[in-house]
């Protein structure tokens, strides 16, 4: 069986934000301490943070890291984190029943995205705080001087205004294991008003109200339904969160969750035009699936770890060949969505759930880093629409999987065309016929791919097992791609 794909430069479904590439970052395990901060490391700069981690989140060009949680945040002050660093107090925080010292906060984390090329997307508490704390904050952050909390900014040291366009109202206020959950009417009325005011507070800024914390959540969709009927016209995402995990050990219904991720896009878009009916508005709600990954494999060791430590290993997820693949996966169900899918968190950056690792000895690559610096690199652009046959086949849980999943952007400045493939067939190679004839005068510039004969293989500080190579078999003729796409794997094929 065959696969096939016409591309046309026409068929087109968005142009991409760049913010789909975006990471998480949250006060959690080594995320922080030991990952991005870590001031007597060799690789440390005069602000303590890690250089050789940087480098890596540079090659990932990150445009966007949410920040400081998670469920950190529900319980988080943010005062702590400001102000002389020997004054900052030690906390037990809550969420993952740690020590936090509070060495970073607000100023050093927006002054490490500077350093990284990148943005902050806050979080602000609505668990245990709420209005008051989230205005002050915003007035701290981006407020130029002359008031109370932008001339303390100024005395901690940060002249100018961090000027932080992206603000979360609240994270996983659905989940009982939030610190302040609420039930929907309650979020839903939290956050209005406190998205209320952070407008006055500034304008510019664009804010996201929480969505469910995954579609298995019981109260999903009717958790999105009720508090957007609350914040609908005072905000401009609704947020989603998904992790995935190989527990059964069924590889192939493993790389077909995407199917499920997929429906809880769609769902939460035709929610959202639900109320925007409703409402009778003209506005429309985007997406930030501010928070996805893989995440299973760390889950027993941290059930035995002793509480209230300072930076523990906690969420270090060593992720194999098979982790990758679905990672790819999940970025081409981004780019399908492009048009409603506006923002996007990798969860996490470092050390937790994370494509970067970062130990003493140095920092390494983990499978996920691949398809993530793919999809960075050459998803940027338009978003296209092409029409697609492949052979299907049942999986445990779902039907009619396709076994060829794909994505093709297309960079007009560039006069760039990439097709993101991948081949969920475990045993055989896919041969894939796809007509880009629209794109008359390009020619192939290359076919990489990520393949491993072991879907467990992990790479590790000394061995990089999972690494993609340039020796793909694609071949373009008069306008037609011939490729075969080995068994299990995933293909970036570029045209320019
Ligand atoms: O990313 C790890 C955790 O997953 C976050 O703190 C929380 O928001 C989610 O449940």
């Amino acid at each position: 069986d065959k696969a096939k794909m016409i591309v046309d430069k026409d068929f087109r479904i968005a142009d991409i934000d760049e913010r789909i590439y975006g990471s998480f970052i949250e006060h959690l395990g080594r995320a922080v301490y030991g990952g991005i901060y870590e001031p007597d490391h060799p690789s440390a700069n005069e602000n303590g943070f890690r250089m050789d981690v940087i480098e890596l989140v540079k090659q990932l060009n990150v445009p966007i890291v949410r920040y400081p949680g998670g469920n950190m945040v529900s319980a988080y002050n943010w005062e702590d984190g400001v102000g002389p660093k020997e004054e900052r107090p030690r906390r037990l925080e809550l969420a993952w029943r740690t020590i936090e010292n509070n060495h970073v906060g607000t100023n050093e984390f927006a002054q490490w995205t500077k350093e990284a090329n990148s943005e902050v997307m806050m979080a602000v508490n609505l668990g245990t705080r709420g209005i008051d704390a989230a205005r002050n904050l915003l007035e701290y952050c981006n407020h130029p001087e002359g008031t109370y909390y932008s001339d303390l900014r100024i005395k901690h040291g940060y002249r100018e205004p961090h000027k932080i366009k992206t603000w979360c109202l609240g994270n996983e206020m659905d989940g009982p294991w939030q610190i302040g959950h609420k039930t929907a009417d309650e979020y839903g009325r939290l956050a209005v008003e406190t998205a209320k005011a952070m407008r006055l507070v500034d304008p510019s800024i664009e804010l996201v109200s929480c969505g469910s914390s995954g579609i298995q959540m019981p109260t999903f969709p009717e958790w999105e339904a009720k508090t957007l009927d609350h914040t609908y016209e005072y905000v401009d995402f609704v947020s989603l969160h998904q992790y995935y995990g190989n527990q059964d050990n069924d590889s192939a219904n493993y790389l077909a969750k995407t199917m499920d991720m997929d429906h809880f896009i769609k769902t939460v878009i035709s929610t959202c035009d639900y109320i925007q009916a409703k409402k009778r508005s003209k506005k429309k709600i985007h997406l930030s699936f501010d928070e996805w990954n893989v995440w299973y494999h760390s889950k027993d060791h941290d059930t035995k770890l002793d509480p209230w430590t300072i930076a523990p290993p906690q969420l270090e997820d060593h992720y194999n060949f098979e982790d990758a693949l679905l990672v790819g996966s999940m970025l081409i169900t981004l780019l399908k969505h492009a048009d409603r899918v506006k923002m996007a968190c990798m969860a996490q950056l470092v050390n937790v759930i994370a494509p970067i690792m970062a130990e003493q000895g140095g920092s390494w690559k983990q499978t996920i880093f691949y398809p993530y610096m793919h999809a960075s690199a050459f998803g940027r652009g338009v978003s296209l629409q092409p029409v697609v046959s492949s052979p299907l086949h049942d999986t445990k849980d779902y039907t009619d999987v396709p076994y060829l999943d794909s994505a093709v952007v297309y960079n007009e400045e560039k006069e760039e065309v990439t097709i993101f493939a991948l081949n969920r067939h475990l045993s055989e190679s896919l041969p894939l016929t796809a007509d880009v004839r629209s794109f008359a005068d390009y020619s192939l510039v290359e076919h990489m791919v990520l393949e491993n004969d072991d879907l467990k293989a992990v790479n590790s500080l000394n061995e990089e097992k999972v690494k993609p190579h340039g020796n793909g078999s694609a071949e373009l003729k008069d306008g037609i791609i011939e490729a075969q796409l080995s068994k299990a794997s995933w293909n970036v094929i570029r045209l320019a």
